[in-house]
């Protein structure tokens, strides 16, 4: 009985933690279309390509220093959508984590730029639709 009470109190406390708050749901969220070939020049001229390659493409090389071991495009396991690209770019330390810290962190941040002030809409909306052209989705088949 008392452990079963632990447990109700346990799972309770990791629901209140995991949700955010109503008013900060992405429902309703929808991007307009964007525009790949155009996404793929602003990948360039915001200088994206100075910390990524992109599989498949020849782009100017990485300069950062200590390289940034995160490559864009290819095969995930995970469905690419728009959500997670947007909140890759306009929020990138969301998910610090995935990658060994010293080399995606600073000061508990996200090494990548904060372009709040530098990108467009636009801009945004065409690097999305460049990611996607970027990205295979191959799902896990259970074994
Ligand atoms: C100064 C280096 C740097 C620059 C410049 C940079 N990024 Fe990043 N980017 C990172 C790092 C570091 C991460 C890993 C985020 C983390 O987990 O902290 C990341 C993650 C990402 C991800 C998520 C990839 C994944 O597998 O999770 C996307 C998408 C992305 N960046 C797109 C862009 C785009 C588009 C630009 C240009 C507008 C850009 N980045 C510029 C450093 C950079």
């Amino acid at each position: 009985m008392q452990l079963r009470f632990f447990v109700a109190i346990a799972l309770m406390s990791i629901g209140l933690v995991m949700c955010a708050p109503p008013e900060r749901s992405p429902s309703g969220f929808r991007l307009p279309e964007g525009d790949a070939a155009r996404g793929q020049e602003t990948f360039v001229a915001l200088k994206c390509n100075a910390c990524h390659p992109v599989q498949g493409l020849n782009l100017p090389a990485p300069v950062a220093d200590p390289p940034v071991p995160v490559v864009l495009g290819g095969s995930i396991d995970y469905q690419p959508t728009d959500g997670r690209f947007v909140s890759s770019i306009i929020n990138p330390s969301h998910k610090v984590g995935r990658y060994p810290a010293e080399l995606v962190e600073s000061g508990g941040e996200s090494r990548m730029a904060d372009y709040s002030d530098v990108m467009t809409v636009r801009q945004l909306t065409d690097l999305v639709s460049f990611l996607h052209s970027r990205y295979t989705y191959t799902p896990v088949r259970p074994h």
